[in-house]
């Protein structure tokens, strides 16, 4: 069986905005927008991690809202899903504390100003129309 390992990205939404966060690290990717989020541990479930990794990376406290349907293949092991997700009430507001160098809330208007990461770009595609309905 092949080994698989699932990074988990979330799509933050808020008033109708998209956050989109600037990578800093490794020299390849630095410069270029993503999802924020990263590798789901093992025995860990995917909506788990994310939150995780949105405390660690941004300091905030959000929880997952819907999976977004798919799933993106990255270098192997690893393939990419992503879940739309909230700040929960009282949650700082995100800030770039770790892997990242700045932070931008876009509209829908404004989604395709950023140079995403190639890999995140259907999932960016597919958010979409949750910000254009209001849902978050
Ligand atoms: O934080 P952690 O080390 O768990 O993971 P990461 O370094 O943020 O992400 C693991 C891999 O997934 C990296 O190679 C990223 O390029 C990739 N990734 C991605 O393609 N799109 C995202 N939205 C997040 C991560």
């Amino acid at each position: 069986m092949t080994e698989r390992i699932v990074v988990v990205g979330a799509a933050l939404l808020d008033a109708g905005r998209l956050l989109a966060a600037r990578r800093s690290a490794p020299p390849e990717l630095a410069g270029r927008w993503e999802l924020p989020g990263g590798k789901v541990e093992e025995g860990e479930a995917p909506e788990a991690a994310l939150m995780r990794e949105l405390r660690e990376e941004l300091g905030v406290e959000a929880e997952t809202v819907e999976r977004v349907p798919g799933e993106w293949p990255l270098r192997p092991p690893y393939v990419l899903q992503v879940w739309t997700a909230r700040l929960c009430p009282g949650s700082a507001a995100p800030e770039p504390l770790q892997d990242h160098d700045a932070l931008r809330w876009l509209t829908p208007t404004e989604i395709w100003d950023v140079d995403w990461l190639d890999q995140d770009v259907p999932a960016v595609r597919k958010t979409l129309p949750k910000l254009t309905t209001g849902a978050h």
